[in-house]
């Protein structure tokens, strides 16, 4: 096609930014996919044969606009009050209504470096302006190095990519503090041993953001939910799109919330918790350093040779895809997905050839 200048059409602020990479989604389905920190077990049973039922002339019709059905299922489960939940295509989407709500041109958002990617990309969309506070080298946060009025500050609880858990005193000790809203990411926070949904309950200023991606191996659905105080959940309801779920993930959603789907999704993250734990050590043995992990994944770094970029590309040759990212303080570093005890002794047996 021919050169244009979209100069004009776009904001600078876009037109400047890099936009999210997302980890690869292979084609081939040899490929043992330990990259995007998905679930290697099937979805809940329920949920699947729900899927079969959905197939008829109901997808003539909108969805529920607020998922009502399935925000009362969750509001049972999770015993949070259902004015103060809203649902959305995967997490994300909640995180980019809570950026479209609550954060102007000029405003500060904080969050680690090292975190979710996504933070900044949504920041600097809205042109906030952004602070990021580096870990310590045993990567804990220093909460005393946020300010205490930004906007909106961000952080994982488990926190990627490493996986820890910020210390809950520390935590509480901030959003205590802090003016303005604190989104705690608990993307992972199934294979942890807490959660902040009491401090959420404490403090009005705190958001809990959940998802059905991991513990319920449901990535492929888009379903993510957040908890938060009823006043604050309005102002996002307010931004989302009419029909952001639709009709087949509502009712995904709401099949594995049945007491049958909750045991077989608890089965499945003690499973990967035992293996994580198995598989850190292996990797210790091999000569990685590995931080503990509360999530289903692992941060391993490797600073002889080859270098953690060569084992990376090595491995996907070898059909073994984990993730490397171009961050300064993770050259070294390759965050590894728990996969099942087989994909897992696959990843060793690779990569004790490779070292
Ligand atoms: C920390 C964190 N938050 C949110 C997400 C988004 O998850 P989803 O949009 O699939 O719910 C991810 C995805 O990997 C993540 O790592």
């Amino acid at each position: 096609m021919k050169k244009i200048n979209i100069k004009n059409w776009f904001r600078p602020s876009v037109l400047k930014m890099q936009g999210y990479v997302p980890g690869e989604q292979p084609k081939d389905p040899r490929v043992i996919k330990l990259n995007t920190n998905e679930n290697p077990y099937a979805p809940p049973k329920a949920v699947l044969d729900e899927l079969q039922t959905l197939a008829d002339d109901r997808l003539r019709l909108y969805p529920e606009p607020t998922a009502d059905t399935l925000r009362q299922a969750l509001s049972k489960v999770y015993d949070w009050p259902m004015d103060g939940i809203v649902v959305g295509n995967g997490s994300d989407e909640i995180l980019n209504m809570l950026f479209a709500a609550s954060v102007g041109k000029g405003d500060l958002i904080q969050y680690p470096d090292l975190t979710y990617s996504l933070y900044p990309v949504l920041a600097r969309i809205r042109e906030g302006k952004t602070k990021e506070v580096a870990l310590t080298p045993k990567y804990d946060l220093p909460f005393e190095k946020f300010d205490p009025k930004a906007r909106l500050t961000l952080f994982g609880y488990p926190n990627p990519p490493i996986g820890n858990c910020f210390p809950m005193k520390n935590i509480e000790a901030f959003v205590k503090k802090a003016k303005g809203l604190v989104l705690i990411d608990e993307a992972y926070v199934d294979f942890a041993d807490r959660h902040c949904l009491p401090l959420a309950k404490k403090y009005p200023n705190v958001l809990i953001l959940r998802t059905m991606s991991k513990s319920f191996s449901l990535a492929g659905a888009r379903l993510g939910f957040i908890f938060g105080h009823p006043a604050v959940v309005e102002q996002l309801m307010k931004v989302k799109d009419s029909y952001n779920v639709n009709r087949m993930t509502q009712a995904v959603g709401l099949a594995a919330l049945r007491p049958e789907s909750l045991k077989e999704v608890a089965r499945n993250v003690s499973h990967i918790k035992l293996e994580r734990n198995t598989l850190a050590e292996c990797l210790r043995n091999i000569g990685f350093s590995v931080p503990d992990s509360q999530a289903n994944f692992l941060l391993a770094t490797y600073s002889g040779k080859p270098k953690a970029e060569d084992i990376y590309k090595n491995l996907k040759k070898r059909g073994v895809l984990i993730r490397y990212f171009s961050h300064p303080r993770l050259k070294d570093s390759l965050r590894i997905t728990i996969g099942t005890p087989e994909q897992n002794a696959r990843l060793l047996e690779e990569l004790q050839k490779l070292l």
